[in-house]
């Protein structure tokens, strides 16, 4: 294998030596598959390609101090691909079958996991797809599921430097009573044109408004968004944004180090009343954001004036990645030790 620098890997994708497959047919699923192939077959009519039938997830595998591979949370993802799958009128996979899929994947790549101490970690992605064809819009009679990992980096190259974000008016990643709350391709799809248009006027990521009023935050592209009111974590409620595992973490951390957590509407305006304000995920993990722009009107919203992370959003920030990688007590249960 080719040296690694560790240190050094962007979000991006690396060929590991073996992905994990299985097949919904016949109304059955197959036991997993081990393949070593970056390729696979599939039907030219399959509904996953042409009616966006599909739904993937995120997580990842941290290698800790005491030589553990650790993963975080992955019964939430588990359940969020069902979610997704019954959303999407998809076969729903078992989680005793994805937990498999994932640990077998962590297991069988186990080389590509990043040493602990270098920022890195083993980004694990499970994919579901309707493989069978059709040509009317209806739904597949055949699916599959894959997970393939990649080691990684920061999703934003700052890492935990603070970023700056653009409001994007013009754009919505999902439709009031749409697909935006499961983790569905057609989101990211929808979220394209915004989020490279943000990236060449110089943004980390685009914001999205709640698509009805354009009055409240929805969350960034590929992250939750949060806030720091004086002792108070500040999160939006709504139904068209993806349920962050990460943001739900933090919630629940936050009011363990004594704050009080508020899920509610968050409209635009109240940008002006934040402390710190920030993007969380499991590929952003918390990405600080000194500067908010508002493309319609060029408003700017500032923050980490010092040029730093804000004191609150740091300690989350060290809470939650010293329980991913073993360093904190799993006070929650939190974590499964990939044996
Ligand atoms: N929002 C969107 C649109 C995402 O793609 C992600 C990433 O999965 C998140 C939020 C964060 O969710 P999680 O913390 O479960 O990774
Ligand atoms: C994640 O945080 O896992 C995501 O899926 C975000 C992005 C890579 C789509």
């Amino acid at each position: 294998m080719e040296e690694i620098e560790w240190g050094k890997l962007p979000f991006g994708y690396l060929k590991t030596d073996f992905n994990i497959r299985a097949y919904y047919r016949e109304g059955e699923w197959s036991k997993i598959e081990i393949s070593d192939s970056e390729f696979m077959p599939v039907h030219i009519a399959a509904t996953g390609l042409h009616y966006g039938q599909e739904a993937f997830e995120g997580l990842k595998a941290y290698m800790g101090k005491d030589g553990k591979i650790r993963l975080f949370r992955w019964e939430e993802n588990a359940k969020r691909m069902q979610n997704s799958a019954r959303g999407l009128l998809m076969a729903v996979p078992p989680a005793e079958l994805f937990e498999e899929a994932i640990l077998t994947a962590v297991r069988l790549n186990k080389r590509f996991i990043p040493p602990y101490g270098t920022g890195a970690s083993l980004y694990i992605r499970p994919l579901l797809f309707g493989s069978g064809a059709r040509v009317g819009v209806s739904p597949a009679d055949e699916y599959m599921l894959l997970v393939f990992v990649t080691p990684v980096g920061p999703y934003f190259k700052e890492g935990f430097n603070p970023v700056s974000i653009q409001i994007a008016r013009d754009a919505d990643r999902a439709a009031p009573m749409g697909t935006g709350r499961y983790k569905v391709g057609g989101n990211y799809a929808a979220s394209l044109a915004s989020g490279v248009r943000a990236h060449h006027e110089g943004f980390a990521s685009a914001l999205y408004l709640d698509a009805k009023e354009k009055k409240y935050i929805d969350e960034a592209g590929p992250a939750n968004f949060f806030a720091i009111k004086g002792n108070t974590y500040v999160t939006p409620k709504s139904d068209t944004i993806l349920p962050s595992i990460t943001n739900k973490s933090l919630m629940q951390l936050a009011e363990s180090i004594g704050m009080k957590v508020e899920q509610r509407q968050v409209p635009v305006a109240e940008l002006a009343e934040f402390d710190e304000v920030g993007a969380c995920g499991t590929a952003a993990v918390i990405s600080p954001i000194k500067r908010i722009t508002d493309r319609d009107n060029g408003h700017e919203y500032l923050y980490c004036k010092d040029g730093k992370a804000g004191a609150v959003s740091t300690k989350l920030y060290k809470l939650l990645l010293g329980i991913q990688y073993g360093d904190e007590p799993d006070n929650f249960g939190w974590i499964t030790i990939v044996e």
